[in-house]
């Protein structure tokens, strides 16, 4: 049995989570697991009428009673600060303690290649970000609020067990599916103490993994070559902030963010999947937005709740759709939201 929770959010991840759990639906159906879905309303909506972000006992439900969150998005512009948006992945990233936040970028279709001179496969990165410290843990504050003189200080929190685990699970992940280089990205040239951590810790873990071809880059040097060179970036592992960008990135050499999925992983652990993109608010509701992502996100959870057959005809479902051009706009094509997931969900309904 799995047991998922679904937190559609706001904006366009209400569309697309509509979409993606079509297709968990058929998978299970097809695969014949049984299937339990709880959906949860926390989201701007909720939090403009009732205050509530998201409730301290609700993360522990999550925690004691479900194998998988699926989250759409969150981000309101009814809601400048973020404050719900912020509380909600935040309270599931920090709260679940998940430290992988592992973000394939990967060209399924040559069509959806943005770059000259290469081919789809040359995009084959698996992105270890770290999830739960550096510049998002919020240490910090406001001094002289709206002066002249107003300080502001976000501080990089990096801890020797944050850093060696995330670097661990890249090199641990690039040994079982047999990659052959593991990258690290970081800015030690700038942030003396911060990132001579992750020198360290990179260079010292690895000496448990002489197998594997190790590198370090400085960010802005792997920035360009993710774009001049993809085929050379095999797995890469990075801190919080630079995981962020490096991904939207990744996302463009993918097709889009419209076909980016993504993991928040504490491996063995209740895990939340969701895709890189965000409530996109001016599509939402339109039926435009491309659910692929989402579904992709959906094939990373049925792998996580232990369902790989299942996973893998999700993946297959969604290259057999590109395959045959049947894709939403913003890949070239004519699907809309809907269209889009009722086409994978009967691809997948009729796989197993
Ligand atoms: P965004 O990812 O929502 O959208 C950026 C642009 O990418 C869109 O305007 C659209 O052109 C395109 N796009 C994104 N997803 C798409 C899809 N599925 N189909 C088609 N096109 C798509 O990023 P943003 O505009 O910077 O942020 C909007 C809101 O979302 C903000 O509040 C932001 O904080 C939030 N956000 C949330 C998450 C999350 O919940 N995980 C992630 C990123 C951004
Ligand atoms: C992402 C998003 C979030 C992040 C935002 C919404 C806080 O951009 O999941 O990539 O920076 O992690
Ligand atoms: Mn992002």
């Amino acid at each position: 049995m799995a047991y998922i929770t679904v937190i559609p959010g706001d904006g366009i991840g209400v569309d697309v989570t509509a979409e993606a759990v079509k297709v968990l639906r058929a998978a299970a159906a097809a695969f014949r697991f049984p299937l339990e879905l709880e959906e949860l309303d926390y989201g701007a909506e909720r939090y403009l009428r009732t205050g509530e972000t998201f409730p301290a006992p609700v993360l522990e439900k999550i925690r004691t009673g479900s194998d998988a969150v699926l989250l759409g998005a969150v981000g309101d512009p009814r809601v400048p600060d973020m404050t719900h948006a912020r509380e909600i992945l935040f309270g599931l990233r920090f709260g679940l303690d998940l430290y992988i936040n592992l973000r394939p970028v990967r060209c399924l279709h040559p069509s959806l290649l943005p770059l000259r001179d290469r081919r789809p496969e040359d995009v084959d990165m698996m992105f270890f970000r770290e999830n739960t410290e550096g510049l998002y843990v919020n240490v910090g504050g406001i001094f002289k609020k709206g002066t002249e003189h107003e300080v502001a200080i976000n501080e990089d929190l990096n801890t020797r067990h944050g850093v060696e685990r995330i670097i661990r699970a890249a090199f641990e992940w690039a040994r079982v599916h047999k990659r052959r280089k593991v990258t690290m990205a970081d800015k030690s040239n700038a942030l003396r103490y911060a990132h001579d951590l992750w020198v360290r810790t990179f260079a010292e873990v690895g000496k448990e993994y002489q197998d594997l071809e190790q590198e370090h880059l400085f960010v802005d040097a792997l920035a360009m070559q993710m774009i001049r060179k993809p085929q050379d970036y095999d797995v890469v592992v990075t801190c919080n902030m630079f995981g962020d960008i490096l991904t939207d990135l990744g996302a463009a050499l993918q097709g889009g963010l419209g076909i980016a999925g993504s993991g928040n992983i504490h491996p063995g652990k209740v895990s939340m999947f969701e895709p890189v993109h965000g409530s996109a608010p001016k599509y939402a509701g339109k039926d435009v937005a491309n659910p692929l992502a989402a579904i992709l996100t959906v094939g990373m959870l049925l792998d996580h709740v232990g369902q790989p057959a299942a996973a893998d005809a999700v993946e297959g479902a969604v290259k057999a759709a590109l395959a045959q051009g049947k894709v939403p706009k913003d890949l070239g094509g004519t699907l809309g939201t809907r269209a889009m997931g009722d086409f994978v969900a009967e691809l997948v309904a009729r796989t197993n």
